[in-house]
C-alpha cells in the first residue's frame, strides 16, 4: 500500500469556543508531490495538518490516506506515514543528545541497533549536522535546532513529510541552507509557511488558505502572481 496519496474531502472543523477555522476544504495530492500551504496568520494552516495528521478531527468530511479514512481507529497506523516538523523545534528535541532524539523514533520503531545507526548517521549526513551528534539539542542555534527535528523525521522513512513553517525564525543563513535540504528531498512533502519566497523555491503547486477556505490550487508560480489573489488572502 503507498501511503502518498493524500486527499481531504469537504473538511469542516470548528474549535470548541465556535471559531471555525477549517471551511469545505478539498484536495488531493500525489506521490511526489511539493506542496506549499500558505496563507496570512491565523487562515487555518495549522489547523489543517493537525487534521491530516489525526490530531484533530473534522466535524464534517474527511481525510484519506492512500484512501483509507482517517478516523481515531486508523490514526495510529496512519500516523507513522506523515512524518510532521512541528513548528516550534524545541518541543521535538528531548533528549540529552542530537544522536538520541534522532534515534528517538527509530528505536520505538523496533529496528535493529545496526539499523538504527545506520538511519541516524544517514539523516544526520543529509541536513549536514553529522558534527552535532553529541551536542545536546538544547545548546544548538535555531537553523541547527530546525535540522536536527527533521533529521530525527527523515529517520523514521515516512512517505510524507509535514512541515509546519519551517522557516520561522530562522537568519538568514539557516534559512537558506533549510531551503537547500527541503530542496533535496524526493520525498511527498506538504509545506505550511507565510514564506512566499520559500515556497517560490520549494514548492511546484501551491494551496491557498483563506479564513479557512481555500482559496487557490495550482501551480505555484501561477499563483503567486496573481496579485490580485495574493492580496486578498493577506499574502501581499
Ligand atoms: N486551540 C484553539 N482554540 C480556538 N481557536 C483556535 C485554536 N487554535 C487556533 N484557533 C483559531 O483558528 C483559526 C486558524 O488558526 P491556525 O490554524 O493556527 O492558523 P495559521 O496556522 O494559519 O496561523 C484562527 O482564527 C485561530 O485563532
Ligand atoms: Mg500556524
Amino acid at each position: 500500500m503507498s501511503h502518498h496519496k493524500i486527499e481531504a474531502k469537504g473538511l469542516c472543523y470548528a474549535y470548541s469556543d465556535g471559531t471555525e477555522a477549517i471551511r469545505e476544504v478539498g484536495f488531493l495530492i500525489g506521490h511526489g508531490e511539493s506542496v506549499g500551504l500558505l496563507g496570512a496568520n491565523g487562515a487555518g494552516k495549522s489547523t489543517l495538518l493537525l487534521l491530516l495528521l489525526g490530531v484533530l478531527f473534522p466535524q464534517e468530511g474527511g481525510i484519506y490516506v492512500a484512501d483509507v479514512k482517517l478516523t481515531p481507529k486508523t490514526a495510529a497506523d496512519i500516523r507513522p506515514h506523515l512524518g510532521m516538523v512541528f513548528q516550534n523545534a524545541d518541543e521535538q528535541l528531548f533528549m540529552n543528545t542530537v544522536y538520541d532524539d534522532v534515534a528517538f523514533g527509530p528505536r520505538n520503531m523496533k529496528l535493529s541497533p545496526d539499523e538504527v545507526e545506520r538511519r541516524v548517521t544517514e539523516a544526520l549526513d543529509l541536513l549536514g549536522i553529522a558534527r552535532l551528534r553529541d551536542r545536546p539539542p538544547y545548546r544548538l542555534s535555531g537553523g541547527e535546532k530546525r535540522a536536527a527535528a527533521i533529521a530525527g523525521v527523515l529517520a523514521m522513512q515516512p512517505d510524507v513529510l509535514v512541515m509546519d513553517e519551517p522557516t520561522s525564525g530562522l537568519d538568514p543563513r539557516a534559512r537558506r541552507k533549510t531551503m537547500e535540504q527541503l530542496k533535496q528531498f524526493a520525498h511527498t512533502k506538504l509545506i505550511a509557511s507565510h514564506d512566499i519566497a520559500m515556497v517560490r523555491a520549494v514548492c511546484s503547486r501551491a494551496l491557498i488558505l483563506c479564513e479557512g477556505r481555500l482559496a487557490a490550487d495550482g501551480p505555484t508560480a501561477e499563483l503567486l502572481d496573481d496579485e490580485e489573489l495574493m492580496g486578498r488572502c493577506g499574502l501581499l
